[in-house]
């Protein structure tokens, strides 16, 4: 069934420019900004640029699942609404809730961000959505016992702690802009500290302690997914954080395979960084990804006709993978594999939104 905003949106285009009409500059720079150069945001879009799909013929396509059980869960697509900080400026009306409203109604998974309001309860309540709690740990063993236990209380499919922001970054947008209130200030020294010196020993304790499934998110290399696997994690977000933590990384789609290669059947795989086109889930689920996630997409939806928005550009996004996937030959993921990739040449010189041409970007102003 077609979303309310169907009419309004057309292309993907048209959602991410609403969105920067409907945001400040401190707003808008604060999502699609990264961190210093913004070299691993960039390198997210060319690892992807530079993977071709292969295209197969006389294939009988005329039915195409795009659905995917991941983690229990049976989704519609392998598309998980990525955890946001501070979605509330972006959907001032249902902040975080509009994903999960949104998560309910397409059937894709929602990983709602600690640092949201409305918070987990909340949020619980407002859908019967596919989800999972992400936190940054603040605190002692208690403050991440109580948030297990609120979200198993709550329902929440899984927990994923993000091991990527032990030291917080410089985001130049934000410096540029004197938006920097939303890390640095709003949290203390003390409460960073306790990211700072979170290691194997805790996923340990979580694991002896804490039934629900466990995600570690920021992960970026087969050394590290080998530790995952050795302490029993459930499930391997590969991640840059859209670019906004180390700068000069690896893009995802170049990380990927050697996680794959270390982790694939023992713990579930997550991606993100850069994924805004039906064919990039193709290309992450032909390296070995079960589950794709959507920040930056997500984010300008919600922003641009909040829940509705959303709704729009899922639909948009599960067209093309329809299209791709159909093109490739492939009925259903088992059809897509390794072989469907390619190495090829990036066409387009990498930015944030460089996946969608009709933009025509003044890279200024985006
Ligand atoms: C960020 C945190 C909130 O990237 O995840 O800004």
């Amino acid at each position: 069934m077609a979303s309310n905003a169907s009419n309004e949106f057309a292309t993907i285009s048209e959602i991410i420019r609403a969105a920067r009409m409907n945001l400040t500059q401190g707003a808008w720079d604060y999502m699609a900004g990264a961190s210093e150069s913004e070299t691993t945001m960039k390198r997210n879009r060319r690892a992807l640029d530079r993977l071709a799909l292969k295209p197969r013929a006389m294939r009988d396509v005329r039915t195409i699942d795009t659905s995917a059980t991941v983690l229990g869960m049976k989704l519609r697509m392998p598309v998980l609404l990525a955890p946001i900080g501070s979605l509330e400026t972006f959907c001032p009306s249902e902040g975080a809730s509009a994903s999960a409203r949104a998560a309910e109604e397409f059937g894709v998974c929602h990983m709602l961000s600690s640092r949201c309001s409305p918070g987990l309860e909340e949020v619980a309540a407002a859908a019967d959505n596919y989800k999972i709690f992400q936190l940054y740990v603040r605190g002692d063993a208690e403050f991440e016992d109580d948030h297990a236990r609120r979200a198993v209380k709550a329902g929440y499919n899984a927990f994923a702690v993000t091991v990527d922001t032990a030291v917080y970054s410089r985001r130049e947008r934000d410096y540029a802009n004197r938006f920097v209130k939303k890390w640095r200030v709003d949290v203390s020294d003390n409460e960073q500290s306790w990211q700072a010196c979170y290691t194997w020993d805790n996923v340990k304790r979580f694991k002896d302690t804490h039934d629900i499934p466990l995600i570690m998110k920021g992960i970026a290399t087969a050394e590290d997914a080998a530790l995952c696997v050795e302490h029993g994690v459930d499930g391997i977000y590969v991640s840059n954080h859209g670019g906004r933590q180390l700068d000069h990384g690896r893009g995802s789609m170049d990380v990927l395979p050697e996680v794959v290669e270390v982790a694939k059947g023992k713990a579930t795989i997550i991606v993100d960084g850069g994924c805004l086109r039906g064919t990039d889930i193709i290309k992450a689920r032909a390296l070995g990804a079960d589950l794709v996630g959507i920040g930056r997409l997500q984010c300008c939806a919600l922003a641009a006709g909040g829940k509705g928005g959303l709704l729009r550009a899922l639909e948009i996004l599960e067209d093309e993978l329809r299209i791709g996937m159909g093109l490739c030959g492939a009925t259903s993921w088992d059809d897509i594999d390794p072989s469907c990739v390619l190495p090829s040449a990036a066409v387009e010189y990498p930015s944030v939104f460089s996946a969608h041409h009709l933009l025509a970007l003044d890279p200024n102003k985006y």
